[in-house]
């Protein structure tokens, strides 16, 4: 070939093998029931843009088989790694053997999921919810010294997040006889639903059976329950505790306004570490642990005001 017509060839080469670089990730996203996860999807966003990863990310309005269809479509397109921020537990088997044998790792962000072998995950990352469950259900027991008829706003049902949290906390408050959930539905993790369950908790609670508190699930139910029990003509935090998890910035000002009382904290900012762990793995490092932990403080309202400035300049 002579000169002139080997130049393009080069440039085309050289422009080819760079693109061939730029790590493709599929991000399988649970929705944006809440105000936690739409920060978390930003979160992966802004951290993938920072990296230069091609990240594919999808949607999936809170339903496991747009999940599931998401991952299909992922392998298809023969990206580098997924990863999965899983709606519930179960039925993740089938599609992850197929990643696996397309030899794509993947990488289990937020809440869990049962396999049948833990191979077909690469790690998962996350807080531990039943600690969160615990933390605030022993503030709750401190508060109340264990007097407390409790409203119990469920996050999504099958979910971890749901599973644990609850479990956590009914380990704690077992040990308070005067400490009861006396009403339990799920609110789907949404600020409606968490509304509309609360307005019929409080239309159908005897009168002279007051409820001492709402443990909600996660805040944005909680918000939702506040509105509920403004309109009831209650006062939110005074007349009724509010208790929750998640730590958003809508939560720290309700707080900072005394119409909720605790949250304990999720860290949102889960893509830097479920980036480091694929460019690791994709670099060849084999050695990933199966979990990777995040934790969470319990913040009261005595910080709420402050914390809150710091979260609404972020
Ligand atoms: O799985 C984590 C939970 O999901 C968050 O607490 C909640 O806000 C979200 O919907």
């Amino acid at each position: 070939m002579k000169i002139k017509q080997f130049i393009p060839v080069l440039a085309f080469w050289a422009l080819g093998s760079s693109a061939a670089y730029a790590t493709t990730v599929g991000f399988s996203q649970v929705g944006s029931e809440s105000g936690w996860r739409t920060s978390f999807s930003e979160a992966v966003k802004a951290e993938a843009k920072e990296r230069g990863i091609d990240l594919k990310f999808s949607d999936a309005q809170q339903k496991q088989e747009n999940q599931i269809k998401a991952v299909r479509s992922f392998i298809a397109q023969g990206v580098d790694a997924i990863i999965v921020a899983p709606v519930v537990e179960t039925g993740w088997t089938p599609v992850l053997k197929e990643a696996k044998r397309a030899r794509i790792p993947v990488v289990i962000v937020d809440r869990n999921i049962k396999v049948s072998n833990d191979n077909l995950y690469l790690t998962r990352i996350a807080s531990d919810f039943r600690e969160e469950g615990v933390k605030i259900a022993n503030w709750l027991m401190d508060t109340t010294q264990g007097n407390c008829r409790i409203a119990e706003l469920q996050g999504t049902v099958g979910a971890t997040a749901a599973i644990d949290r609850a479990a956590g906390f009914n380990d704690v408050i077992a040990n308070y006889p005067n400490a009861t959930i006396v009403r339990s539905q799920t609110g789907e993790f949404t600020r409606a639903k968490g509304k509309e369950v609360m307005e019929s908790f409080l239309k159908s609670q005897p009168a002279d059976e007051p409820f001492c508190a709402v443990w909600s699930h996660n805040d944005e139910m909680a918000l939702g329950a506040v509105q509920a029990i403004k309109e009831a003509g209650l006062k939110p935090g005074i007349d009724i505790l509010v208790v929750a998890v998640d730590g958003v910035p809508d939560y720290f000002k309700a707080m900072a306004e005394g119409d909720t009382n605790a949250t304990v904290e999720l860290s949102p900012y889960l893509g830097a570490p479920s980036f480091d762990v694929i460019e690791k793995y994709l670099a060849g490092d084999k050695n990933i642990p199966k979990l990777i932990s995040t934790t969470g403080d319990v913040f009261t309202q005595a910080t709420a005001a402050e914390e809150y400035k710091k979260r609404a300049n972020r």
